[in-house]
């Protein structure tokens, strides 16, 4: 005889589709057991879903079929009944234009898949950059509770006798490439060996600095950003995030009473003492926006004052994740810093976030060291950027904080491709490159070209860094004097749109100030000529996304998928 659990399932979401009476109760038990599943599967059990964005498009979540597997494991131990799902995926290193432009539709996805389907809890595998943000807003919105499992960085490389972080080193051995310090046969071997094992980008980049704040924020288990992909303690570490998936429900804790302004201020702290991507800056307040809470940048800048940054990780530092692994990972940064944090948030294991990480000291000290007296990132404002523009301070060269210099302004990316390595660039040392056009609508898709590479005539003569402005993002893996997400972009006509070649632009960001040294009726008569560049889609996903994009201040997420409360 079928047991149906009733009483059992009465309160339980999942309950909604296999204990309706009549014919679709049975229609759906009968075709979930098409999958080979008994009858009793419907006996009071927590139906967890796994929403994987596994993909081998995505090399960086390949291995997440694995992480499921532990998952499944998991959530069988504790009772419950595993049904693993798919969603679009977005590998950094293939989507074009930018993985950036489907953030915001693999959010959609994340959240009508949990929403439309029998679950009573979700498990998120996420790894490469936008995945993370993308599944945390569509949780929030969907607001079942959920719990964050990253697939966790690669192993370092070894090139030369030197330890290569995946991203980072890249590009400085392309400098040595492009000038010819490198040959090819050389070239061709640091592409063996810079992505050596499964896993996702290993210094704290954006998917690092993610996964490591998914990790602030309460919604993994403690200690679960910075294991290694290929490490037996990533599975065991799935299969525990699988029991609490299942104990999660019990406690209805959802995303909404994790997702608390104190958490999120947890978050900036984290991100300030990791050194982390600037990028986090614009996911952050898209996932704040999700469950009401509006971030500012000038929270940002806040926190950022009153953190040190702590993590000796490239880039900012010399060490990789799998270092910051063994030196206790975000459990001993947050420890380290537990002044600076509101310790009573709780996370999805049930305590709080201070007896996370009580007694997680520091493993290595020369990881987990002072690196500056203040955070990672700062964000600038001026007549060049009235609603903001964001600096990773510990990733730039200290004697260009302070700096004026004359711009030489690229229209676009094509252009400043075109002529970056031409022998006559007119820019020396003290130049600023400009590059506009990069922006959320103007890319479209706000890409990461805001890294704009050196002047090969300037790495030629030993010149490593400049400021380069835009209004484009950067790679949590990049380096330089780069500033980035200025706001308004230049294609909504923000007054990046305006400058020209030979204009000086002063940049302090001590002061926090990016100034184009225009007189103000010189400004408004060149903002008064401003012709909106043509649009770039007139129908699809493309057209949604330039007609609904926010800037990058607001964190881009559509208009229509943010609450009223913070519009
Ligand atoms: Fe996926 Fe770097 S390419 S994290």
């Amino acid at each position: 005889m079928v047991t149906l659990g009733i009483v059992l399932m009465k309160n339980k979401r999942s309950s909604q589709w296999f204990q309706t009476p009549g014919y679709h109760g049975m229609a759906r038990r009968a075709w979930l057991r098409s999958e080979g599943y008994p009858a009793d599967v419907f006996d009071g059990k927590p139906i967890i879903g796994i929403c994987n964005s596994w993909s081998e498009l995505t090399n960086c979540n390949a291995h997440l079929r694995e992480v499921a597997a532990a998952v499944k494991r998991g959530v069988l131990a504790a009772g419950g009944i595993p049904l693993e799902f798919p969603t679009i995926s977005l590998g950094e290193m293939f989507m074009l234009p930018t993985t950036m432009m489907f953030r915001n539709l693999m959010a959609m996805d994340v959240e009508e898949s949990i929403r439309a389907n029998p679950m009573d809890a979700v498990v998120l595998l996420c790894g490469c950059d936008k995945t993370t943000p993308a599944q945390l807003m569509g949780a929030a919105s969907a607001d079942v509770p959920a719990i964050v499992v990253p697939g966790g960085p690669m192993l370092a490389g070894t090139f030369q006798g030197q330890r290569l972080g995946s991203g980072t080193d890249g590009r400085k051995l392309f400098d040595l490439y492009r000038t010819g310090k490198l040959n090819d046969e050389e070239w061709s071997e640091v592409e063996g060996c810079i992505a050596r094992t499964s896993g996702h980008c290993t210094v704290m980049g954006t998917a690092s600095t993610m996964t490591s704040l998914a990790e602030a924020l309460g919604m993994t288990l403690p200690g679960s950003a910075s294991i290694p992909a290929p490490d037996s303690r990533r599975m065991a570490n799935a299969e525990l995030s699988g029991r609490a998936a299942v104990e999660l429900i019990e406690a209805d804790l959802t995303p909404s009473r994790i997702l608390t302004r104190d958490a999120f201020e947890n978050a900036i702290t984290v991100l300030m003492a990791l050194g982390g991507s600037t990028n986090a800056v614009v996911h952050l307040i898209a996932i704040a926006g999700r469950v009401g809470i509006r971030l500012t940048l000038d929270d940002f800048d806040r926190i950022a004052r009153k953190t040190p940054c702590i993590a000796n990780v490239k880039p900012s530092g010399e060490y990789l994740m799998e270092d910051l692994f063994h030196a206790g990972g975000v459990p001993a940064v947050m420890n380290r810093i537990s002044g600076l944090l509101h310790g009573d948030c709780v996370t999805v294991n049930r305590k709080s976030i201070g007896d996370n990480v009580a007694t997680m000291v520091s493993q290595d000290d020369k990881v987990i060291r002072q690196l500056s007296a203040e955070g990672g990132i700062a964000i600038l404002y001026g007549n060049l950027a009235p609603d903001g523009a964001v600096i990773k301070v510990t990733a730039a060269s200290a004697e260009l904080l302070k700096h004026r210099g004359r711009a030489y302004v690229f229209e676009t990316r094509d252009q400043m491709m075109a002529e970056i390595d031409r022998d006559d660039l007119p820019v020396d040392r003290n130049s600023i490159l400009v590059m506009r056009n990069c922006g959320p609508k103007g890319a479209p898709g706000f890409p990461e070209w805001g890294h704009i590479p050196m002047p090969k005539k300037l790495l030629q003569q030993g010149v490593t860094d400049m400021v380069r402005i835009s209004d484009a993002r950067m790679s949590g893996t990049s380096f330089g004097t780069v500033i980035l997400h200025v706001a308004p972009e230049s294609a909504v006509g923000g007054p990046l749109a305006i400058v020209q070649t030979g204009d000086e632009i002063e940049l302090d960001v001590e002061a926090r100030k990016l100034e184009l040294a225009i007189s103000p009726q010189v400004m408004q008569d060149r903002l008064s000529r401003f012709v909106a560049p043509k649009r770039q889609y007139e129908r699809g996903y493309g057209r949604l996304f330039l007609d609904h994009v926010t800037q990058a201040h607001l964190g881009c997420d559509f208009d229509f998928l943010m609450p009223e409360v913070i519009k």
